[in-house]
């Protein structure tokens, strides 16, 4: 089964030979060992795409209308939960699950939250706007939302232009302005706002091992003060040459001894080597079946640690809507599973 999600990459993007069967729903190959899923958009749920989408997936994730700076745009209070719950009803009303990404995140957070009049917000301000907006948000799409990204990427390490404290927090708005317990007040405030729902801290890189050692200490931080977190991300960016499956393996081992579950939330392979790489400009079928390697090597890791990693979702339903075409760089990339839907 690894294998025939792996062959996808390849399969799908060569021609297809005359009467060849189309490719299995992976929803029914691959999506009964573990939830399958995808970052989608509501756009392609109203057009051609719906159909593909309901084929292949069985757990959906909003690529970015339930990020703050969609769902509360002009002022504390004010949501716009529109685009959010038509893609929540969608899933619902074919049995998919939802994940929820992402609550708190130094990206794509709207203007007024950390805003006071004309001030940077006060501490207290700024905990009672977390909590409401937690509250309010978590409390809307309770018992649809089966898993939330409570905190996205707030650990850093050797990334240009970040700072970090000892512990390897991001110094970022939330952090500057509250401090390091805004990660306690977050988990603290959804869970009491669905009580059901899975908890997780979600990041990029969580196979580097400094970062392995960061977040362990951030969640068994939480764990000791009492706060309930569930599982742990991997948003899993990947490329051709990066990360090695043996870094994904101990990391997933590492974090298994902590207690939490752990979904792979965002998975792509670009075909460039690294994120920075420009130098392909075309998906030859060299560097298709190299990934469709990758895909399969790495795929067959999480399947073998399916008793820690109970979900797997990319990020995007085919290389026409990736967002690495744009990030960090404008170049060609093909990193997804299918061409297009
Ligand atoms: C990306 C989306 O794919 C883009 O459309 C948007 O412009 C920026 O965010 N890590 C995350 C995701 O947690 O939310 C990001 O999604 C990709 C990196």
């Amino acid at each position: 089964l690894a294998a025939s999600l792996g062959a996808c990459a390849s399969a799908t993007s060569l021609p297809a030979p005359p009467g060849a069967e189309p490719p299995p729903s992976l929803k029914e190959a691959f999506g009964r060992l573990m939830p399958f899923g995808s970052a989608v958009t509501p756009e392609q749920l109203r057009g051609p795409e719906a159909a593909f989408i309901a084929r292949h997936f069985n757990v959906l994730v909003a690529e970015n209308v339930m990020k703050p700076e969609f769902l509360a745009p002009k002022q504390e209070g004010q949501y716009e939960f529109g685009p959010a719950d038509e893609l929540v009803n969608f899933a619902l009303a074919r049995g998919m699950k939802v994940r929820g990404h992402t609550l708190l995140w130094h990206r794509q957070m709207p203007a007024w939250f950390f805003k006071e009049g004309n001030a940077v917000v006060s501490r207290a301000m700024l905990i009672a706007r977390v909590e409401r907006y937690i509250a309010d948000v978590v409390g809307h799409f309770k018992g649809r939302v089966y898993a939330w990204d409570v905190v996205n990427e707030a650990v850093t390490v050797d990334e240009p232009d970040a700072q970090a404290d000892a512990n390897g927090l991001r110094i970022a708005e939330f952090y500057k302005i509250i401090g390091p317990e805004y990660i306690d007040i977050a988990f603290r405030a959804a869970a009491k706002a669905d009580p059901d729902a899975l908890l997780f801290y979600n990041d990029y890189e969580t196979q580097n091992p400094k970062k392995v050692a960061l977040v362990s200490r951030l969640v068994s931080g939480l764990k000791a003060r009492g706060v309930k977190i569930d599982g742990i991300g991997h948003q899993a960016h990947c490329s051709a040459g990066h990360p090695g499956v043996a870094d994904f393996e101990r990391a997933i081992d590492a974090y298994a001894r902590l207690g939490v579950t752990q979904h792979v939330t965002e998975l792509d392979i670009a075909l460039n080597h690294n994120l920075m790489d420009t130098t392909v400009t075309a998906a030859t079928p060299e560097l298709l079946a190299r990934q469709a390697r990758r895909y399969g090597e790495l795929v067959s890791l999480f399947l073998r640690k399916r008793a820690q990693v109970t979900a797997l979702l990319v990020w995007g339903i085919g290389d026409s809507y990736t967002w690495l075409t744009s990030w960090p760089v404008k170049r060609f990339e093909a990193p997804l599973l299918f061409d297009t839907a």
